[in-house]
């Protein structure tokens, strides 16, 4: 039966945003009124860029460019969301994910590497940083990295960076306060069971739950919350998990998001009896508790957003194989060893460290930059005949 579900609500009111100073207001107002042109973005964007255009100022006196000038693909969609993997290497073995045999397969840059190329992609629009990997915690150097990346400053928008990382929580207990005091925004941990023994049995490591447990937690006694918990849905695996989330949810006041399983593993596990839905999900956790559906935080977002009749708790549903999201698609993910993909389903990835090597300059590295997102995929094509894997698995991608 088709679920009653409240209207989403409208976004949030436009007045919200915050007022821009616009070129022309600008050049009307008093020399002593202007702010200095601070240029936040100048020296970071690539000098052929620069200046072409005059752009506007945010209310701290940054100057910020014209919309005109940033990374779009050939959908017109702007690229705002930059996904680095940090690492190929994980310290578990998710069965959803690994083989189980294999390693690590790609190489790491040193962190030099991976943050001029943040620096180009902040000069062309990038609002958000997803750090990832394989396990970006056991990446040696990711303090010093986000240090860097948090004094980088958006250059379309005065809203500051936002610096996020998915990891697995192993090791977060240990390190949640170090990251926020580098200058991490917000941390989504990905925990597929509240069960202890369905965890170690999805992880294959043994007491995996408590220690990612506590790191949620510390997470958010670090202020790096409201902690994301992502959880990959499998049918048979672990669905039986839904209705606890909800409580683990409410109980420890995290969001927690369900995935649709998606085909990025390393092995042969999906088919399309493999996903467990978005539509069962909520029906699922409706009869725990009447869902109330909560606006998107943005137009990007990939989460439908609910929580409880009380308000207590909040879930998202992530349905990218039942309810395609690419539309509006603001993402590009640079893998560990340096290669540009513009999609996770890409069938090739484009290789940014080969031009960045060979000496490229910022000004070279742009227009590769464009021409390259130019041409992102419009979609991915799970479930329709002939559809390809990609030709990497999200271990080895970043998710
Ligand atoms: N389908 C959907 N999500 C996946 N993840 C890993 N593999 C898949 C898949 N095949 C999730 C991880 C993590 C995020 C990076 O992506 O659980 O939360
Ligand atoms: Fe590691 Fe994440 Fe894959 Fe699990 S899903 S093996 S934590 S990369």
């Amino acid at each position: 039966m088709a679920l009653p579900l409240p209207p989403i609500l409208q976004r949030e009111d436009p007045e919200d945003v915050p007022e821009v100073l616009s070129a022309s207001r600008l050049a009307a107002l008093p020399p002593e009124a202007a702010p200095p042109r601070a240029a936040a973005w100048l020296g970071r964007a690539s000098s052929a860029e620069a200046g072409r255009e005059d752009g506007s100022l945010a209310p701290d006196g940054a100057l910020l460019r014209p919309d005109t000038l940033r990374l779009r693909d050939g959908h017109h969609r702007a690229m705002t969301d930059l996904r680095l993997s940090v690492t190929d290497r994980c310290n578990y073995r998710c069965v959803y994910c690994r083989t189980g045999s294999e390693g690590a397969q790609f190489t790491e840059l040193p962190i030099a590497h991976y943050l001029r190329m943040l620096r180009i992609f902040v000069s062309l629009g990038v609002e958000k940083v997803r750090l990832t990997g394989g396990e970006p915690l056991l990446r040696h150097g990711l303090l010093d990295l986000i240090r860097e990346v948090a004094r980088l400053r958006p250059a379309f928008s005065s809203a500051p960076l936002d610096i996020a990382i998915t990891s697995n929580g192993h090791l977060l207990a240990g390190m949640a306060e170090d990251l926020k005091r580098a200058g991490l925004s917000r941390i989504t941990v990905s925990m597929d069971a509240v069960d202890p023994e369905i965890f170690s049995r999805i992880t294959r490591i043994p007491n995996s739950f408590e220690r990612v447990r506590d790191g949620i937690r510390a997470a958010q006694r670090a202020g790096l919350g409201p902690v994301k918990v992502n959880c990959v849905l499998l049918r048979g695996f672990n669905d039986s998990q839904i209705e606890a989330f909800a409580e683990f949810s409410r109980r420890e006041q995290v969001i927690v998001r369900f995935i649709e399983f998606m085909p990025l593993e390393e092995g042969r596990t999906w088919s399309p009896d493999t996903v467990v839905p978005m539509r069962e999900i909520i029906s699922r956790l409706n009869a725990v508790r009447p869902l109330v559906a909560l606006p998107p935080n943005h137009a990007s977002e990939t989460a439908r957003r609910f929580t409880f009749d009380d308000g207590v708790g909040e879930i998202g549903i992530i349905a990218p194989v039942s309810e395609p999201f690419c539309g509006e698609c603001s993402r590009v993910r640079i893998t560990s060893d340096g290669k540009l993909r513009t999609c996770l389903f890409s069938q090739s990835d484009h290789d940014l460290i080969g031009l960045m090597l060979r000496g490229g300059t910022d000004d070279e590295i742009v227009n590769w930059i464009r021409r390259i997102v130019g041409h992102k995929e419009a979609r991915h094509h799970i479930g329709e005949p002939g559809f390809l894997k990609p030709s990497r698995s999200m271990v080895h991608i970043g998710g």
